[in-house]
């Protein structure tokens, strides 16, 4: 069983980046090695439907996604929905997602976009027939402080969602 962390802002002082790491702590702490994709660092072409396809970048992108058999998705909420860089990375290579399961963990300026996420659990749903984990992280600024998760809730939460995320994937990857 193979996990894929996708880290999608591009905020290099970004909170959802410090909520992908606490899942991969989660993950690690459990014994589970779990890959870490930074779209921060490694940048994709926009989707254009066609040469797009074939970057290096997209390519290296595309084969870590096809070897995960789940995915934690960490990105920022902009404008009531994930941020554009998510939304390129599922463009681009969200064939892979096919029939796996996702989580999701985000970060947000205030507390009432929390149902921002549903908009992409749906087409994942209704796209590639992903499972989605019934358990989401939301967590605001308050929740941070000077680089790290200040709010051991978060933390917990975090933890609590990366585990659901990598049991259910064990569970559909053995049956
Ligand atoms: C273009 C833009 C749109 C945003 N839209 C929302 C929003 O709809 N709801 C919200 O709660 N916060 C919104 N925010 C605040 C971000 O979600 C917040 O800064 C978050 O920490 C970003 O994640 P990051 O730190 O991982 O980059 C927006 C920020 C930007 C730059």
């Amino acid at each position: 069983m193979s996990i894929l962390v996708v880290s999608s802002s591009l905020n290099s002082d970004s909170n959802s980046r410090l909520l992908a790491q606490a899942a991969m702590n989660a993950l690690t702490a459990d014994g589970l090695t779990p890959k870490l994709l930074d779209l921060n660092e490694l940048p994709l072409p926009f989707c254009d439907g066609s040469s797009a396809y074939g970057h290096p970048n997209t390519q290296q992108v595309s084969k870590l996604a096809s070897e995960a058999s789940g995915f934690i998705f960490a990105s920022p909420i902009y404008n009531y929905d994930v941020n554009a860089a998510l939304k390129n990375f599922i463009e681009l290579v969200g064939g892979n997602l096919e029939d796996k399961t996702v989580a999701f963990l985000n970060a947000a300026g205030g507390t009432s976009s929390y149902m921002s996420i549903m908009a992409l659990a749906n087409s994942l749903m209704l796209d590639f027939r992903s499972v989605v984990v019934p358990r989401f992280v939301y967590a605001v600024p308050a929740d941070f402080a000077d680089g790290a998760i200040a709010n051991p809730k978060i933390t917990e939460r975090v933890a609590t969602c990366a585990r659901a995320l990598a049991s259910l994937t064990a569970q559909r990857t053995a049956a």
